[in-house]
């Protein structure tokens, strides 16, 4: 089995991802940390409990980790997600306490103990994963892979014309995961849109067929909402499970260049554009890879098999 480590800022799409990864036989997920981003930190820990229990399959330990970003004011994402982060479901409190330890350190014991075979799956803004590599930065060459739901990719932003919301949360977080050496693998907002996304019949699908489907469609009510106002259909741009899909299912990737990327930290303008120097006009080393291209229906297919 592969080892995983996901970090979270559990608002409804991580929480669809969470389950993916728990129902998947080929990974063991040993660790959830938290992050502050779409939701508070106290609410992303309660999300992310209910989310393995949901999940029925085993429970992972969950720490919490950063409860703002490095440098900048928090800024949660409560109109995409819902007030709780999950569609104003109103869920009691889960039966599972967080673990003892803080999401930092357990990111830096978990890379050197799974010495070269850790995979780490980020799914909010990056500040727990900064963190790590500051105060450890020999776990760098350790983690064997650092999936990242972050960027626009190859296309316009969501929270402003260049930038996509968990690089913007926290662009210093970036800025030293893309220096530190990790392997890195970017996940952008083009790849869960176009048809890489759930439309209607697939909804309605999930909606019935298990307990467990049925709650990864309810906890995206509002985004859900959102999405009919701006397509004039319900359909579900599913973020966090895309990138986990990339992670659980490597080969899915049909095209994923590497180049030399940096992130803007200083403009106002641009706050949190990811620039990959594709021609190498810099002529520097890459530093990361962006996946451009997936296999949609294979991976739709996978995600929704995983959600049930
Ligand atoms: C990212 O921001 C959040 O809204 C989602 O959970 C996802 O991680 C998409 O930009
Ligand atoms: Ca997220």
């Amino acid at each position: 089995q592969r080892i995983f480590l996901i970090d979270t800022d559990t608002g409804s799409d991580d929480a669809v991802a969470i389950i993916m990864a728990l129902k998947c036989n080929d990974v063991k997920v040993e660790a959830i940390t938290t992050v502050a981003g779409n939701v508070t930190i106290e609410q992303a820990n309660k999300n992310a409990l209910i989310s393995c229990e949901v999940a029925g399959t085993y429970m992972p330990p969950v720490y919490a980790g950063m409860d703002r970003p490095l440098l900048r004011k928090l800024i949660h994402s409560y109109e995409t997600h819902g007030e709780d982060g999950m569609g104003n479901m109103d869920l009691a409190e889960p039966a599972h306490q967080l673990s003892e330890g803080h999401g930092i350190d357990i990111i830096i014991d978990m890379a050197r103990k799974y010495d070269g075979e850790l995979e780490i799956v980020a799914l909010g803004p990056l500040t727990n994963i900064a963190m790590a590599v500051l105060k450890a930065p020999d776990i760098a060459k350790k983690i064997k892979k650092l999936y990242i739901m972050g960027t626009s990719g190859f296309a316009p932003g969501n929270v402003s014309p260049v930038a996509e919301f968990n690089i913007w949360a926290d662009p210093e977080a970036c800025d030293v995961v893309l220096k530190s050496g990790i392997d890195q693998v970017y996940v952008g907002w083009d790849m869960c849109c176009g048809d890489a996304m759930l439309e209607p019949e697939d909804i309605a699908y999930l909606d019935k067929e298990t307990e467990c489907s049925h709650f990864c469609i309810r906890c995206n009510k509002c985004l859900m909402e959102l999405n009919e106002g701006r397509f004039g259909h319900p359909c579900l741009d599913m973020a966090d499970p895309v990138a986990m899909a990339v992670a659980l299912w490597p080969d899915l990737i049909i095209e994923a260049p590497h180049a030399y990327t940096y992130v803007e930290t200083h403009s106002e303008q641009t706050l949190g554009q990811v620039v990959c120097d594709w021609t190498n006009t810099l002529g520097k080393e890459p530093n990361a890879t962006m996946c451009k291209k997936l296999d949609n229906p294979r991976m739709k297919k996978l995600m929704m098999e995983h959600m049930l």
